[in-house]
């Protein structure tokens, strides 16, 4: 197990040190292949790539996950979120968005079709991650498999409740997801883990110190040859 953990004094530091490692990765391979997160984690970091205006050009991007039951249209649908926080900006066609079709029939074909899609494009290089307060990455709750794959999710009440700030309140928060599974993170070259505040203490020193379960999800990083965590002082506070 390599853990690498980055404690930064702050949400905005933390994202610039996420966005370093980003540029890192771009500068060696200006192909990259990319998965992002969304929610409010990540936000700095797409900030920070946006102000310093990174060539994304070249690079194909994976989204960890996607909401089912919204308008392709909505912003706040994952795809929407990228959109709006980093691709638009920086004049990134959306066609560089890969996302698994959550408007599919055949929803199981769909993911694996996404599956194949992450393959066919030679793997996630660099996976982008947060953490849920439950332990989730991606929207695989606890008690999901680390053998699990993408795949139609119900989203924990927390997790409802957590984003609800997103979407005004808890009724407008869709019940269900799909996420690349856990396996699916786990055969990412290089995952990135962001933590940001208080209400993530407790969970990452779970997740990064306790023992490896579905309980925990993200405990499923200890897994891994090569992940790096970027905690904010408030988030790292339990390590
Ligand atoms: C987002 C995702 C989730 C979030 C997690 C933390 O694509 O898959 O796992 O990373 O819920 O959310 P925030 O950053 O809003 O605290």
């Amino acid at each position: 197990m390599t853990i690498e953990i980055h404690v930064a004094p702050d949400a905005g530091a933390a994202g610039r040190l996420a966005a370093e490692i980003i540029r890192d990765a771009l500068r060696k391979d200006p192909g990259l292949v990319l998965g992002v997160a969304t929610g409010g984690t990540p936000r700095c970091t797409y900030e920070e790539l946006v102000r310093s205006a990174v060539d994304l050009s070249s690079a194909t991007l994976f989204l960890l996950d996607e909401y089912v039951g919204l308008d392709g249209a909505d912003p706040r649908t994952c795809r929407g979120t990228i959109r709006a926080q980093l691709t638009g900006p920086l004049g990134i066609d959306d066609e560089r968005i890969n996302a698994p079709d959550v408007d599919a029939v055949d929803l199981s074909a769909a993911c694996a079709r996404y599956e194949a899609d992450i393959d066919d494009a030679g793997g996630i290089a660099l996976q982008l991650l947060g953490i849920g307060r439950n332990g989730h990455i991606g929207f695989n709750e606890p008690g999901s498999s680390f053998e699990s794959l993408t795949r139609l999710v119900q989203l924990a009440d927390t997790t409802i409740s957590d984003n609800s700030r997103f979407f005004g309140s808890p009724a407008d928060v869709p019940t269900h997801a799909v996420t690349q599974g856990i396996a699916t993170v786990l055969r990412a070259g290089h995952l990135l883990l962001l933590a940001n505040g208080a209400s993530k203490a407790e969970v990452l020193s779970a997740a990064l110190t306790g023992p490896t379960t579905p309980d925990v999800p993200a405990s499923a990083l200890q897994l891994h040859g090569h992940v790096t965590v970027i905690a904010d002082a408030e988030a790292a506070a339990r390590l």
